[in-house]
């Protein structure tokens, strides 16, 4: 059964810098492919990567002023998709065109729109502004995944794979996935979340380490994780002083940690995974910055071995899907992820 992916939403295409002016960068979004570069002004432009003449990728060819010049018979496209030029004739033929799509630059990420153009409303675009927010430091990468983008947003809904594939990385520094506490799910709407607290504990050795606690510290400490369609997860971790009431009140004074997840799916079975960490303290070193990215890009490739390892086996013969307790963020996941692509696809 070919993918169908949700169409009528901004997904990360591209992180910021990989966007230049004179050099394009061609990409699989949804299976479909796009060629990204800039304008004179800056602005990013996004076209279908396939020339309307022969199917030539257009990244292959010269950016020349606003416009994309094909390299096999070097016919020019707009930004807005519209062959300005054929070699060798004055007309332009009706329908020479490629696809334009709606791009937005934000939260140092290039952001496409895949579906109707006419619904690309800016407003859409999911609130990731702890990238760029100085009141925060924040560092991220794109990572390649050789598996279905569904397979990763399960994984990061689930906390109890952290002991088991995290033993060292995560597991009881940053995220600390004990049995005994409890970890409430709930569906808000189209967005999932889970919520873990734990109060009156030792301060964690990440908190430590990071922002100034002692090992006298005590704390109220959360996790805090949010699921939006189609394969956003974004992740609040942090550890205020005791008894202060953290859980029921402003907790942006304390130190936080946030994981920001921006999956997009390449095809069916690979996925462009965007990853930030931002971090509310020590704003002034950014080498703390730095070993936050390192620790969690390590961890994630942990999780990239155990994903790839369940699609290739998912490609082998056939299976079921048996669900434990553990699921329940995942599969409210997954079921608010189909039923908006089949609202949308009828
Ligand atoms: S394939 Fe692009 S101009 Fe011929
Ligand atoms: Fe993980």
């Amino acid at each position: 059964m070919t993918e169908r992916f949700l169409r009528n939403c901004w997904y990360v295409a591209a992180l910021d810098h990989e966007v230049a002016r004179m050099r394009t960068l061609r990409r699989l979004i949804l299976n479909e492919p796009v060629v990204f570069y800039r304008t004179t002004e800056g602005t990013p432009v996004a076209l279908e990567d396939r020339c309307c003449h022969r199917q030539a990728p257009l990244s292959k060819g010269i950016v020349k002023g606003d416009d994309i010049e094909c390299p096999y018979h070097g016919m020019r496209y707009g930004p807005n998709g519209k062959c300005v030029r054929v070699p060798g004739q004055e007309a332009i033929p009706d329908g020479a065109r490629v696809r334009s799509y709606p791009v937005i630059e934000r939260y140092k990420w290039i952001w496409i729109w895949m579906g109707d153009p006419e619904r690309a409303d800016p407003g859409l675009i999911e609130d990731f502004h702890w990238r760029d927010d100085p009141g925060w430091q924040s560092k991220g990468e794109l990572l390649p995944l050789k598996a279905n983008y569904r397979l990763l947003v399960e994984n990061l809904c689930d906390l109890t794979h952290v002991p088991f594939v995290h033993p060292t990385s995560l597991n009881e520094t940053m995220i600390d996935c004990n049995d005994e506490v409890p970890v409430k799910t709930a569906r808000e709407g189209r967005a999932v979340r889970v919520d873990r607290w734990e109060f009156d504990v030792p301060a964690p050795s990440y908190f430590r380490a990071m922002a100034g606690m002692s090992r006298e510290d005590r704390v109220d400490r959360w996790l805090n994780l949010v699921y939006t369609p189609p394969s956003f997860v974004r992740l609040d971790i942090g550890a205020a002083p005791a008894g202060r009431g953290a859980a029921d009140g402003d907790r942006s004074s304390y130190p936080t940690t946030r994981n920001l997840n921006a999956i997009t799916p390449e095809t069916a079975t690979s996925t462009h995974y965007f990853w930030a960490n931002a971090i509310n303290f020590s704003l002034e070193d950014a080498s703390l910055m730095e070993i936050d990215f390192r620790l969690v890009h390590g961890a994630f490739l942990e999780d990239i071995d155990i994903i790839e390892a369940q699609q290739q086996n998912m490609e082998a013969g056939s299976w079921t899907r048996l669900n434990i307790a553990g699921d329940a963020g995942g599969v409210q996941a997954i079921r608010i992820l189909d039923e908006a692509i089949a609202a949308e696809q009828g």
